[in-house]
């Protein structure tokens, strides 16, 4: 309340009190200080209105201290101090280069804004004043790439940044906090973000499976011993060596498949070779779950190659079949991968429910899976996008993403191998398959 540096971010978990601090702390100043002219700040003017404006005068009544204010669609006034709040909206930027005196400025869900918005604003808070000028920002972390991030990273000395979530705030009741937390249970990313008052990570258009939604595709699943498991590999060893497991459920007639990915095994260093995935896998569903119902395999076609990372003699999909030979797999691998932004189309066109009969559900034990459907970025030419991370400790560079989608991929588009043909020859769209005529596949 009393801190006066030049920039007061507020940033954390839902209901953590952020916005009703920031009202309070203008309406305080308004109060005592002479002449201020606060902005108070979104980007569409309107929603200033709704959230800000509608607080600040909630608060304002609920002292019963309307009486020493004047209310217009523009601003609220201030009588005794002779001080404004003005709405503001971003849309209209040339309006506010008109707007002289500013001395403190409010930006609620600063999120929305970009840096040359803030930077504008930045500028326009400036000249002499008899009191401290401040910029509040107040926002939810939704993505740790955003700038406001890299601001705070810096850790500028006229910063003060607080981060704080529900817990934080006495005045939250037990059924607020229940409902904020069933609310956000679901999703991995708004609990870290609206919950716990993490930094997340957002979506930022141009992802590339854009037919996957977190509450159409992601569900509890579970193992069934009735059914074959199909194990799909990606055999990049950075940031780990990855074994999908799938399996197909159908109803008595066959015309309703539900493909399932129940299990994800993604071993890093120094457990990431094709063998230890391969011990990892049998240990899990050979051993442990007694697994008797059909294996089939799946995988990157370059696996096939000889490569120096194996012995002479061996590739990545002879060592599977010695490893897992106890399972009796049948090989189900193409001869060369599936071009990717063909795979793309055909999976998004099947997660958007264009195919009768098919949908995708990926277990939600799969983060990494998960993750990868989500967050995964689509390049100029419609492929993956190579986005690169670096692991500190080791200063080994690899492919964040695209790994257990890649996976994923060279499962679909075998299994549903005749579907992903028509649709190659450009047989989009929808396209009725199951039930029309029977057909031999081991699903
Ligand atoms: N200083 C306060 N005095 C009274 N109630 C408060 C105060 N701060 C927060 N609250 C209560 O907590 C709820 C959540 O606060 P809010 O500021 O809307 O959170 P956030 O902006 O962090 O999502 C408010 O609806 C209000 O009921
Ligand atoms: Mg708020």
């Amino acid at each position: 309340m009393e801190c006066d540096k030049r920039f007061l971010f507020l940033y954390g978990g839902a209901g953590s009190g952020k916005s009703h601090l920031a009202a309070r702390k203008i309406l305080y100043r308004v109060m005592r200080e002479d002449g201020h002219r606060f902005l108070i700040v979104r980007k569409e003017k309107c929603r200033v209105r709704d959230s800000m404006y509608a607080l600040l005068r909630d608060i304002i009544e609920q002292y019963n201290i309307s009486n020493q204010f004047i209310f217009t669609e523009e601003k609220i006034y201030q009588i005794d101090r002779k001080s404004e709040i003005l709405v503001v909206g971003l849309k209209n930027s040339e309006k506010i280069k008109s707007i002289n005196g500013i001395t403190g400025i409010w930006v609620e869900e600063a999120f929305e804004l970009e840096r040359k918005d803030f930077d504008q604003l930045n500028l326009r808070l400036r000249g002499e004043t008899e009191f401290y000028k401040q910029i509040i920002c107040t926002f939810n972390p939704m993505d740790a790439e955003h700038w406001l991030k890299a601001f705070m990273d810096r850790n500028p000395d006229n910063l003060f940044a607080m981060q704080t979530t529900f817990h934080d705030n006495i005045y939250i009741d037990k059924e607020y906090m229940d409902e904020l937390v069933s609310q956000y249970k679901e999703n991995e990313n708004f609990r870290r973000v609206y919950i716990q008052g993490d930094w997340g990570r957002a979506y930022t258009g141009g992802e590339f499976y854009h037919g996957f939604s977190y509450s159409t595709h992601v569900d509890g699943v579970s193992y069934n011993p009735q059914l074959p498991l199909h194990i799909t590999f990606d055999f990049n060893v950075h940031p780990y060596v990855t074994c999908c497991v799938w399996q197909v459920e159908q109803n008595a007639s066959g015309e309703l498949k539900r493909v399932m990915q129940i299990d994800e095994i993604c071993l890093a260093h120094p457990n990431n070779s094709t063998k230890q995935v391969c011990a990892e896998f049998r240990r899990r569903y050979f051993n442990e779950k007694k697994h008797r119902a059909g294996l089939f395999i799946y995988g990157d076609p370059a696996g096939k190659h000889e490569d120096t990372r194996n012995e002479r003699g061996y590739n990545d999909f002879s060592i599977i079949k010695n490893e897992l030979e106890e399972m009796h797999p049948t090989m189900r691998v193409e001869s060369k991968a599936p071009h990717v932004k063909s795979r793309g189309d055909f999976i998004n066109s099947i997660l958007k429910s264009e195919y009768e009969g098919i949908s995708i559900v990926i277990g939600d034990n799969c983060k990494k899976s998960v993750d990868d459907f989500m967050y995964l970025k689509q390049d100029a030419n419609g492929d993956k996008l190579k986005e690169k991370a670096k692991d500190i400790k080791t200063g080994i560079v690899f492919e964040k993403y695209g790994h257990t989608s890649d996976s994923a991929d060279y499962f679909l588009t075998t299994i549903f191998s005749t579907e992903f043909n028509h649709y190659t020859q450009g047989k989009t769209g929808f396209m009725p398959i199951f039930g029309k005529k029977k057909d031999d596949r081991v699903w």
